[in-house]
């Protein structure tokens, strides 16, 4: 018995509803839900962030906290529908560490991405994007198999051993963190030109 054996999915639907009882690692304990993808079974790209945060965890969608609206905000300035894309993460519970009564997002290790590549993989069967877009090291270590630097492949497309093409970016949470306004700014401008090459490549 057990998970290995479980019916293949032909639907996202039905992808999803097995991935709300997903025991594969650990992170699901702690967590609220599975934060599953979002979009339409057609999309042209598929958008792979990091992991579910914590409003995500309580809304049970990907991309609605900070993050997310950052994502939004930059999707929206360089002309990109997001009802038109696939968003998902390359883990699909939130991992954290309590500290009082906040949640401390912490980085899924490897066991764990590896784990979850069992839905991020299915997820991109169903869709079979033209592009894929790894917003950051995680998703693109998970959809590349193997450690690449974002920052020298970045607006680059990588083609992975299964055949799939990478859009690679950062993380748009990078860009809430960085102190420096005008670093920020700059980082924020690079970021929506990476997604209006992403745009140009639709
Ligand atoms: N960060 C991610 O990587 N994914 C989300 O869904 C939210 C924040
Ligand atoms: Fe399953 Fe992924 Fe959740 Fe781990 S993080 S329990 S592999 S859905």
């Amino acid at each position: 018995g057990g998970m290995a054996e479980e019916e293949i999915a032909e639907t996202l639907d039905a992808l999803e509803k097995q991935a709300e009882g997903c025991r594969r690692c650990p992170l699901w304990k702690d967590a609220t839900q599975t934060v599953f993808g979002e979009g339409p079974r057609d999309a042209d790209v598929v958008f792979v962030g990091e992991q579910p945060g914590d409003q995500e965890d309580l809304a049970g969608k990907p991309f609605v906290g900070p993050a997310g609206q950052m994502f939004n905000a930059t999707l929206e300035e360089v002309g990109i529908d997001r009802q038109r894309v696939y968003v998902t993460n390359a883990v699909k519970h939130f991992k954290f560490e309590p500290r009082g009564k906040r949640r401390i997002h912490s980085k899924p290790n490897s066991g764990e991405v590896q784990a979850c590549r069992w839905w991020l993989d299915q997820e991109l069967t169903l869709i079979q994007p033209k592009l894929t877009v790894a917003l950051g090291a995680t998703a693109l270590t998970a959809l590349s198999g193997k450690t690449l630097p974002v920052t020298k492949n970045r607006r680059q497309i990588v083609t992975t051993e299964s055949g799939l093409r990478v859009f690679v970016t950062v993380h748009p949470s990078f860009l809430l963190r960085i102190p420096d306004k005008e670093t920020a700014a700059r980082e924020r401008r690079l970021f929506a030109e990476d997604l209006a090459a992403v745009r140009d490549l639709m």
